[in-house]
């Protein structure tokens, strides 16, 4: 990893502020569940995948908050990434009170950002693990701290696997026109789209890679472009508005993106001005996939129209680098994702493998493959 972008180090949430980036490298300790929820509200940290470590592991500081709390000679901390529970040492505390604050804690984090399907899936996750059966409370607390450590380490494995799948529809010498930021900083520290991108690069092919700024919080040109530099490769990067010319000078081979949920129907939900690109694809024959893990999928939701679309506050519109840009009395219509319908989806690489011309069938075929 080449930094963190989630993590658990003894007893605290560590994440590098993104908001910063790239002026300050700046890692921050998060001690709170409030403090976790302002973070993901204000996209400190962000990207679907990262959401939903940075979940898992805000259950898991509400339980270490609260057994510092009610556990007599507690120690410093009881769980860390890397220590992993040698630490615990709980004692008085009853499995109906652990369930009812991990319950008040996913509601809370629920809140948070509705777009994100990770966000729901990592609260779930921890909290069926910590509803099953009725089990000793110590070891109720282990469970729940190890759930928490195994969707953080599998994240990265899913990563790895996306970026082989992905790569082998890449070539040497093609253009890739990427939009916000699908990499490590979105993720367990490799990324989805990025990591196509990554794995394809480690292969030794040689790949020409394009950068959406991503209006309005830049998170192409901060953040893509930012990561891309840390591992040395070479990236362009340009205004959302230029997009429809690269394709005209035919400079674009193909499109990836990330996901923030995908329907059951292949619908797909990504940042705000991901459809304008899928629509550039379809227009001049190039084309556009999407790389996201399974725990983005939604596959109990018909269609894209039933993906809660964030809207975020008018401010980000109003201002530019903490200048008024509007004036004062201008309404502002601020979406934070847009969904991309299946039709222009050439194909979802996922850990599980690739769907291409996504549908209804193909995903369903996956989910129960899955189940079985
Ligand atoms: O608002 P953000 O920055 O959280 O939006 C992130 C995206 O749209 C990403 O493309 C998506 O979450 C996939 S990250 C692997």
């Amino acid at each position: 990893m080449i930094f963190p972008t989630v993590d658990y180090h003894r007893g605290r949430i560590k994440i590098i502020d993104q908001t910063i980036l790239p002026m300050e490298e700046r890692i921050l300790e998060l001690r709170t569940v409030d403090e976790l929820a302002e973070a993901i509200r204000t996209l400190k940290v962000r990207g679907a995948p990262a959401i939903g470590i940075a979940a898992a592991y805000g259950m898991l500081l509400s339980l270490e908050n609260l057994l510092r709390r009610e556990v007599a000679e507690a120690p410093e901390y009881f769980f860390d990434r890397e220590e992993g529970t040698s630490h615990f040492r709980g004692n008085g505390i009853k499995t109906g009170d652990i369930r009812e604050r991990l319950n008040g804690t996913k509601k809370i984090l629920a809140q948070t950002r509705p777009t994100a399907a990770n966000l729901f899936w990592a609260l779930d996750r921890i909290y069926s693990v910590a509803s099953i059966g009725e089990p000793e409370p110590n070891s109720l607390c282990k469970r729940i701290a190890e759930e928490a450590f195994r969707i953080h380490t599998e994240e990265l494995e899913v990563e790895y696997a996306i970026g082989e799948n992905g790569s082998r529809y890449i070539r040497s010498g093609m253009s890739i026109l990427t939009y916000c930021n699908a990499g490590g900083l979105a993720t367990a520290g490799y990324g989805t789209a990025l990591g196509v991108v990554y794995c394809a690069c480690e292969e030794g092919k040689e790949l020409r890679i394009y950068a959406c700024e991503t209006r309005p919080l830049l998170q192409g040109a901060r953040l893509t472009a930012w990561e891309l530099r840390k591992r040395g490769l070479d990236v362009t990067v340009l205004c959302d508005n230029a997009a429809a010319s690269l394709f005209v000078g035919g400079l674009v081979d193909a499109v990836i993106v990330g996901a923030d949920r995908i329907a059951g129907n292949g619908d797909t939900a990504n940042k705000i001005g991901t459809l304008i690109l899928a629509i550039l694809c379809e227009k001049y024959g190039k084309p556009f996939y999407v790389a996201a893990p399974w725990s983005t999928f939604d596959v109990g939701l018909e269609s894209g129209k039933d993906i809660p679309i964030e809207e975020r506050s008018a401010g980000e519109v109003t201002s530019f680098a903490g200048r008024a840009t509007t004036p004062s009395g201008a309404t502002v219509y601020n979406p934070a994702f847009d969904v991309t319908p299946a039709r222009l989806i050439t194909a979802i690489f996922t850990e599980r493998g690739t769907i291409e011309r996504p549908d209804r069938v193909k995903i369903q075929e996956l989910a129960d493959k899955l189940s079985r």
